[in-house]
């Protein structure tokens, strides 16, 4: 079972607070496999990690989570769980693991489940690492594609005009989504009117994403990520190289660029004209040992 890595385009830390938000399932994310064994064990494979889900640590109390969804009377189960996001990058590398885990369960016990229910059921895992998650890591694991998210509704599917070229760069200050929305929430309790000025104005930035997206219009789209960006650093979410990386990226020629998922470290997305920009900015940032890749969103999933 495959399960998608995720770029945030725009609307984070809103969507926790019931605004809308657009999220771009990735080519990259977690596979799993489940095979049927005498004790319940999880294999993360390059982490070099097995456990089971009697130890007390945030994986193993995620993994008897996910186990606690499904019948009692089962067999007992390994599952190989192969990662290829890095993790707390803002990619969605837990939401991803937490659905392929799943996926490969219910497939070993013939279990049939729509991507909605099964990004649904797998919170149980995102919960023991984040709290309350808003789920639109989770759907767009499941689903892929261009999604339109608000919490407690149902994810819908885009159909976007043109491909969208993105290049994703990484801080490599890793960062706890938890401690971010944590630190949004308090900055809200504090200070409500700011903040909530704040989520309105990205969640109106968000819709006027859908209208550039749905007309292909990239350079209106890039200047709404801009936006987006100066709004979530508003809230403190930027760090000083993650403005260096976005900084090099505009400079680039980006037609947008922001912090992308919880900030705080993690990945910056970059809206870019062509593959060719794409790829020329990941030759600039690796040529200062920073770490990007260049993704294409197609407009079918
Ligand atoms: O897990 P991350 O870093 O990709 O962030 C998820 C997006 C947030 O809006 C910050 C949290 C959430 O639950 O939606």
């Amino acid at each position: 079972m495959f399960a998608r890595g995720k770029v945030i385009l725009l609307g984070e830390h809103a969507v926790v607070h019931g605004r809308p938000a657009l999220v771009a399932g990735l080519d990259r994310g977690v596979e799993a496999h489940a095979t049927s064994n005498d004790r319940d064990v999880l294999c993360v494979v390059p982490w070099n990690r097995e456990v089971a889900p009697t130890g007390d640590d945030p994986l193993s109390r995620a993994f008897q989570a996910l186990l606690a969804t499904l019948p009692a009377a089962r067999p007992r189960i390994k599952v190989d769980a192969n990662v290829m996001l890095p993790p707390g990058a803002g990619l969605g590398c837990s939401a991803a693991m937490g659905v392929a885990i799943l996926g490969a369960l219910h497939e070993a016990l013939g279990i049939e489940r729509e991507p909605r229910m099964l990004a649904e059921e797998s919170l149980a895992w995102e919960r023991v690492f984040h709290g309350q998650p808003s789920g639109i890591d989770s759907a767009a694991a499941a689903i892929g594609g261009v999604l339109a998210f608000r919490r407690g509704e149902p994810p819908e599917s885009l159909t976007i005009r043109k491909p969208l070229s993105l290049v994703i760069a990484d801080s490599d200050e890793p960062s706890s989504t938890k401690s971010m929305v944590d630190q949004v929430r308090r900055q809200l309790e504090r200070t409500p009117a700011r903040v909530e000025t704040v989520f309105d104005g990205i969640a109106a930035l968000v819709q006027s994403a859908r209208i550039a997206l749905d007309s292909g219009d990239h350079v209106h789209l890039g200047s709404l990520l801009n936006l987006c960006h100066a709004l979530l650093s508003s809230l403190m979410v930027s760090t000083t190289r993650l403005e260096d990386l976005i900084g090099l990226a505009r400079e680039q020629g980006a037609l947008g660029a922001k912090v992308t998922g919880a900030g705080g470290g993690g990945c910056m997305v970059a809206l870019m004209r062509s593959t060719e920009d794409a790829h020329a900015l990941v030759d600039r940032y690796a040529a200062t040992g920073v770490q990007a890749f260049a993704t294409t969103v197609s407009p079918s999933p």
